[in-house]
């Protein structure tokens, strides 16, 4: 049992009700977002229905810190979705748990440190270029942005972490990645299904989606492995060079694959969803569009670098807001190890814990109008006035995400490079849907039309 001093007698969360057997299954197969927006309306702590395992959901930034911070011992990654991505990414840093885990956080944690952060900076802005340079040329009326941010996130993970060129590979990545988020969320919302031994449609969909990303995988191990180092240690070298203190030995091929896979799909999918919620916001906010525009005029014409970032708060607020309202990773799941007590409420051994980035974004009682898109949040002293547990778009706590200042420089240059030159607009007819993955994607794509500046 894990001590936490309460001295309330333990009273009963408010349960959201659910059919017998199936309990809330078939509301969240419906819509997943707008089911835990519905189960959140009736308290802080609400105990879900779902088959076979006591559930809760937790909408305070209290609980948030308990669980991710003060207690993340006691919550761990023993949940169904995890079981499912552990069939892809293996035990790599996402997944894995424990001492474990600890190793590999460790092990991998410099090469996302300050020495590096020039060089993705500038791999960051070079690729930008690249695009826009192809953008430039082509001249296209109307574009898949989803799909370009994808091509150039991927592009550049694969360079900065590995050093490896992954341009080509896109639309293989990006189809493998739709088939593999699709089917663990089906799986998720679908407990009766066959498993993979089974040549069903799906589960051969899943394994030729899973051979995809292997053979990039293993590719770029090999290719590392055969002699070709880049001109300073990347993260792959870290991960090849290190040995165990004890053993002395190094990572086998399988676990350096569990790695490098986690790294580019953590990566890449995610930074691209929360440009692509970015530039969807801006589009229908044209105020904001101009400020930032304004902003990002002052910057004169060649490829950004780091010391440029300093220049460009709003751009920076501008993203943070976009990832409130549409974090890309808006669920997080754990499950108690052992009984606790959360706000006088007892939660048992085993119990499955979820907290929504996007219900705590969206909470009046943390956000002055939680609806509106209102960068200004985020700047100066209004941002100092943001509970330190109310926004946690990378998560928090020692499982926070590792790539989080990655992500944010990354964002940031993109942003500013690509609204410098270029003004988006939705195509026209576009019906923007969200599709509540295990991150957020826009379902049918983002088709925007482009105009030079
Ligand atoms: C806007 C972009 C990103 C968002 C919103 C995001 C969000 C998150 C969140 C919420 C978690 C915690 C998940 C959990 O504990 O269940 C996480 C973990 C992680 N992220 Fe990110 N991420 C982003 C970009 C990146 C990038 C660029 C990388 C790598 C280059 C990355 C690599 C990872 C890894 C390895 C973990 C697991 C860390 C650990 O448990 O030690 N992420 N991310």
């Amino acid at each position: 049992m894990v001590a936490v001093p309460h001295s309330r007698p333990p009273r009963k969360a408010p349960v959201y009700p659910g059919l017998p057997v199936v309990g809330s299954l078939l509301e969240v197969r419906r819509d997943m977002i707008a089911f835990f927006e519905r189960a959140v309306r009736l308290g802080d702590i609400v105990e879900l229905k779902f088959p076979a395992r006591t559930a809760f959901v937790f909408n305070h930034p209290n609980h948030a810190k308990h669980i991710f911070v003060d207690h993340y011992r006691n919550y761990g990654k023993q949940t169904r979705g995890y079981q499912l991505l552990r069939m892809v990414l293996g035990q790599g840093l996402v997944t894995s748990e424990g001492e474990f885990w600890r190793r590999q956080r460790r092990i991998a944690q410099p090469a996302f440190q300050h020495g590096r952060i020039a060089h993705f900076g500038e791999v960051m802005s070079e690729e930008t270029e690249g695009m826009l340079a192809r953008w430039d040329r082509e001249a296209p009326a109307t574009l898949d942005l989803d799909r370009a941010l994808m091509t150039l996130t991927l592009t550049i993970v694969g360079r900065c972490l590995m050093s490896a060129d992954l341009s080509d590979e896109s639309d293989a990545v990006g189809q493998a990645v739709t088939v593999m988020l699709r089917q663990t969320v089906y799986r998720l919302t679908h407990p009766l299904m066959l498993p993979l031994g089974f040549p069903t449609p799906k589960n051969r969909a899943f394994l030729s989606a899973r051979a995809e990303l292997d053979r990039l995988v293993y590719g770029i191990i090999q290719e590392r492995r055969a002699g070709k180092l880049p001109p300073k240690p990347d993260l792959l070298s870290m991960l090849i060079e290190t040995k165990d203190e004890e053993t002395g030995e190094g990572m086998t091929d399988l676990q350096l694959r569990d790695e490098v896979m986690t790294m580019i799909l953590a990566g890449h999918e995610t930074t691209a969803n929360a440009l692509n919620w970015t530039f969807y916001l801006l589009a229908q906010h044209p105020k904001v569009s101009a400020r930032l525009f304004e902003e990002v005029s002052t910057l004169g014409p060649g490829p950004l670098g780091v010391s440029e970032l300093a220049r460009l708060p709003y751009t920076e607020a501008v993203i943070k807001e976009s990832m409130r309202l549409y974090p890309p990773v808006w669920i997080i799941a754990r499950s108690a190890t052992e009984a606790d007590v959360i706000d006088g409420v007892s939660i048992p051994a085993g119990a499955m814990c979820f907290i929504s980035p996007w219900t705590h974004h969206r909470d009046s009682r943390f956000f002055e109008a939680p609806l509106e898109f209102r960068p200004e949040r985020f700047l100066g002293e209004a941002e100092a006035a943001i509970g330190k547990y109310s926004y946690f778009p990378f998560a928090m706590g020692p499982r926070v995400c590792i790539g989080n200042g990655f992500a944010m420089m990354e964002a940031r240059l993109l942003l500013a490079a690509i609204h410098r030159r270029y003004a988006l607009d939705l195509a026209p007819q576009v019906q923007v849907e969200l599709e509540p993955s295990i991150t957020l994607r826009p379902r049918h794509g983002l088709k925007m039309t482009l105009k030079r500046r």
